[in-house]
């Protein structure tokens, strides 16, 4: 072991990082912290809470190998294995590569997975959906391929007391299969449909560190429980159109060596394009572990 080197990457943290909003409707970023370096409890604390007020937060001008993103990880949770390694670049220790470099070093022009551009929350399709995931921009377009997020809470909480009474205590079937069909592909993978039976949450869904209720619904949201498919989807696009309105919704511009985590509690998010054919993009992602709906609305 290098002692020097480790001497170095246990150095302690400042905590005087600078806090800036992204938006009205959410996000921070963060400057001036290193988050390739192991960080205190007292710093992990901090950024825990951070995460619950703004729900997004962006780390500016990181330079993470695969296993310092897995280790910052580490500190929300336990990372998920990924799903979809067949259709994206590949997958390292728990982080998912997604690239649109071609074996020849330029850009390839495939687009991003449709089922990326569609709003959604990560994993829904499982009884414990994602409650984190952390996309870091190793390469990111000049223009284009902006993350899109919706608060969904703000949402909720606009909702007339109609709608309210109406929604609350419903619950919504997800499923893998039918959201990638409606995508138009790719289709879900045997993995996926193997450990992605249909699965009911809650329509709203109480968050269950701050207590705020949210609108859980997104591209995986299939059928209401006891309502025709049909039905089902008329409400279910209405709340859908209610809740990314723009009022809702903060787009992030990425700039290169961003680190970007989000709440999928209380979040959706969409990729939206960018010119594939004359723009690099590339993206590592690690997913954390998240609770089931239902027992955590019981509890
Ligand atoms: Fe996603």
């Amino acid at each position: 072991m290098n002692t020097s080197t480790e001497a170095t990457r246990t150095a302690p943290h400042s905590d005087d990082f600078q806090i800036e909003a992204l938006s009205p409707v959410m996000g921070a970023s963060i400057r001036g912290l290193d988050v390739s370096i192991p960080l205190s409890e007292k710093i992990v604390e901090r950024l825990k809470q951070l995460l619950l007020d703004y729900k997004v937060l962006c780390f500016r001008e990181q330079h993470l190998s695969l296993d310092a993103q897995l280790a910052f990880t580490r500190c929300w949770g336990t990372p998920l294995e990924h799903t979809m390694a067949d259709q994206l670049a590949g997958v390292r220790n728990h982080v998912q590569i997604a690239t649109n470099v071609g074996p020849d070093g330029k850009p390839n022009g495939k687009n991003p997975v449709a089922t990326a551009m569609r709003w959604h929350t990560d994993r829904s399709w499982r009884p414990d959906p994602a409650l984190a995931t952390l996309l870091y921009g190793v390469e990111t377009p000049r223009t284009g391929g902006e993350t899109r997020f919706c608060n969904t809470s703000k949402a909720y909480e606009a909702l007339s007391p109609a709608m309210k009474l109406l929604i609350d205590g419903l619950r919504v079937v997800h499923s893998v299969a039918y959201s990638r069909r409606a995508a138009g592909g790719p289709e879900a993978t045997k993995y996926e449909l193997h450990i992605g039976q249909p699965t009911p949450h809650p329509l709203v869904r109480r968050h269950p560190e701050t207590g705020e209720k949210a609108i859980f619904l997104g591209s995986h949201a299939w059928m209401i429980e006891g309502m025709s498919e049909e039905d089902s989807r008329t409400i279910i696009d209405e709340l859908m159109a209610f809740t990314t309105q723009d009022a809702f919704v903060y787009q992030h511009p990425w700039r290169r060596h961003d680190l970007v985590i989000w709440d999928n509690r209380c979040t959706l998010h969409a990729a939206t394009p960018y010119d594939t054919a004359r723009e690099v993009r590339i993206t590592h992602r690690t997913v954390v572990q998240g609770e089931p709906t239902l027992q955590s609305e019981q509890a």
